[in-house]
């Protein structure tokens, strides 16, 4: 058997020019653009390739881009006035600020003062909780895309057996929330995980989000299972994700590859997030199903 390949980059693709349409329609509305604000500060050099990115799709999207680069040895308070400023600015829809920050800063401090209104990223304490408590809400970019990507596969997911492996706050405890949303029985499996192979075998859904090269290896998977690799790691081979991939493809039924899988969906989703805000903020409705 060789598991089919799920095309990440081909499904954004098509989410890309629904969003286009719908902000065409917004701007028309509501007489502006959708805005999103991303915020960058250092000079990482993979948050500043993701941020750019952002700011391209944003503006391909027909949004508004106001992007922020700031010194790594910006004070921390300077970095909460721009967030309390962006809160107030009213063509501002929605507010990035990229991860990981320099050391000096808390992101937990940071991210809890964005609007949660404008937090198109889902990571502030609020957007967490109505995730959890099954309320309207803004959910984190790259797990909802790895559940689109799932959904459009599998259809239901109703009593499927789940493993995510990962606890971020960022990949995995949202992850899990949405599967259980989805009615499927989810393991959240992390580095303590005793017998992980095992635990992993039981899955018909796997998502790896552990960010270490390769180490879900395919006589992990079991046959027929859809593998979604969250997985970004640098290695001198390239680009890997959390998977293996050639042991993966004689053994699953569907995966994400490492890049063109989970990876564009993020963007899409932030996009799609962005537009959802900025409709919410005006009363302009939206098609929901397109999104
Ligand atoms: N760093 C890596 N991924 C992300 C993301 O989705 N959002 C933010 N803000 N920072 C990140």
């Amino acid at each position: 058997m060789t598991a089919e390949i799920i095309d990440g980059k081909a499904f954004a693709a098509r989410l890309h020019q629904r969003i286009a349409a719908q902000v065409a329609a917004f701007a028309a509305a509501a007489g502006r653009a959708p805005g999103l604000a991303v915020v960058l500060v250092g000079d990482d050099p993979a948050s500043a390739v993701y941020v750019r990115n952002k700011h391209k799709a944003t503006v391909a999207a027909g949004m508004a881009s106001f992007a922020h680069r700031l010194p790594a040895d910006l004070p921390r308070h300077d970095l909460l006035a721009l967030v309390d400023r962006l809160n107030a600015d009213v063509a501002v829809d929605g507010i990035l600020v990229q991860l990981p920050l320099p050391d000096h800063i808390d992101a937990r401090v940071v991210t809890t003062r964005i609007d949660p209104d404008k937090d198109v990223d889902g990571f502030t304490p609020e957007n967490a909780g109505r995730l959890a408590t099954g309320l309207h809400g803004f959910v984190p970019c790259t797990p909802l895309g790895c559940l689109m990507l799932l959904k459009d596969r599998l259809g239901d997911l109703t009593g499927m057996d789940a493993v995510v492996i990962g606890r971020s706050n960022i990949v995995g405890k949202p992850m899990a929330h949405l599967l259980l949303r989805e009615s499927c029985t989810v393991t959240v499996a992390h580095s303590k995980t005793r017998d992980l192979p095992d635990v992993v075998r039981r899955a018909d859904i796997v998502v790896a989000a552990v960010g270490r090269a390769e180490m879900v290896r395919g006589d992990w998977i079991k046959p027929g299972a859809i593998v979604i690799d969250v997985g970004i790691n640098r290695t001198e081979a390239g680009l890997v994700g959390d998977v293996d991939l050639a042991g993966a493809l004689g053994v699953a039924g569907a995966i994400t590859p490492v890049p063109g899988g989970v990876g564009p969906m993020t963007i899409a989703v932030l996009l799609r997030n962005t537009l959802v805000s900025a409709c919410r903020r005006e009363g302009v409705p939206y098609d929901k199903e397109a999104l």
